[in-house]
């Protein structure tokens, strides 16, 4: 059995597309490299992103995670997860995005769940879906590390600015970092890192980089590969990828 203290990091952000999923899929490829056994809890309900960008077909998801859970037929966890590499396992969103109604009061078992799998793995990922539904809210609650992803477009950065006060409300601030995502938009770049922590008068913990955009990150996708476990990969500057290790390595210490 694993030590209670596994690290459970949430992604998460107020606007949809800055690169969550990519990024959580990244940092486990990087967990990978370091030999540690990570588990990525799909918690995005609108479209099942981590099965569909690994191009797994999983056999149970969430939803028979929740079902066995509210009719106590819940045994090994093991039954609801879906192998991607040596060190990566999965458990996939919902497979019908119609199941959602089914899963009203998913909220309810987020702690239980999480409890659950961190005493298997060295490394707990959970991606969301954007915004403050209640599913994030617990899950915020149970997060050792809140990842929270911006990227250098106006609205979002306005929208920090209360997510912040949110977090600050709850006292979460001290295990909130921010990720500037140049990656997604790289030509999103009319705002300085200062204009940026004026606008949502916080720090930035981590930037990353232009550079890591990836032109055919579609092929990646159809494949199901992740960039960080792809040795043939090279990008202009190496720093740019160290730096990226270094976040993730932050994460876990
Ligand atoms: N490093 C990258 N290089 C190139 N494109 C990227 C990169 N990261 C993300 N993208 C692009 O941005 C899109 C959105 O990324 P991703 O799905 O990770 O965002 P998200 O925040 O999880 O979105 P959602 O809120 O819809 O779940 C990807 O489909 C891809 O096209
Ligand atoms: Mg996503």
């Amino acid at each position: 059995m694993k030590d209670k203290k596994t690290p459970v990091i949430v992604i998460t952000s107020n606007k949809g597309g800055v690169g969550k999923t990519i990024l959580t899929l990244n940092i486990a490829g990087i967990y990978e490299k370091l030999n540690k056994k990570v588990l990525i809890l799909d918690f995005d309900f609108s479209g099942g992103g981590i099965a569909l960008n690994l191009n797994l077909n999983p056999k149970k998801n969430i939803y028979n995670i929740y079902e066995d859970l509210i009719t106590n037929k819940f045994t090994d966890y093991r039954n609801y997860v879906t192998k991607y590499s040596d060190n990566i396992e999965i458990v996939a969103s919902l497979k019908d995005i119609r199941q959602i109604h089914k899963i009203e009061e998913f909220s309810k078992v987020v702690e239980s769940i999480i409890n659950i799998f961190k005493q298997n793995y060295d490394v707990v990922l959970i991606d969301t879906q954007h915004g403050l539904n209640k599913t994030n809210i617990v899950s915020l609650d149970s997060a050792t590390v809140i990842l929270y992803v911006i990227t250098n477009c106006l609205m979002d950065l306005k929208n920090t600015k209360s997510f912040m006060q949110v977090l600050d409300d709850v006292s979460y601030l001290s295990k909130t970092k921010i990720v500037l995502n140049n990656s997604v938009l790289p030509e999103l770049d009319y705002f300085s890192n200062y204009d940026i922590k004026n606008l949502i008068k916080r720090n930035i913990d981590y930037t990353i980089s232009s550079n890591l955009h990836i032109k055919n990150i579609n092929k990646y996708i159809t494949e199901g590969k992740i960039f960080t476990l792809n040795k043939n990969l090279v990008f202009k500057d190496k720093k740019d990828l160290t730096k990226l290790t270094k976040l993730a390595e932050d994460l876990i210490k």
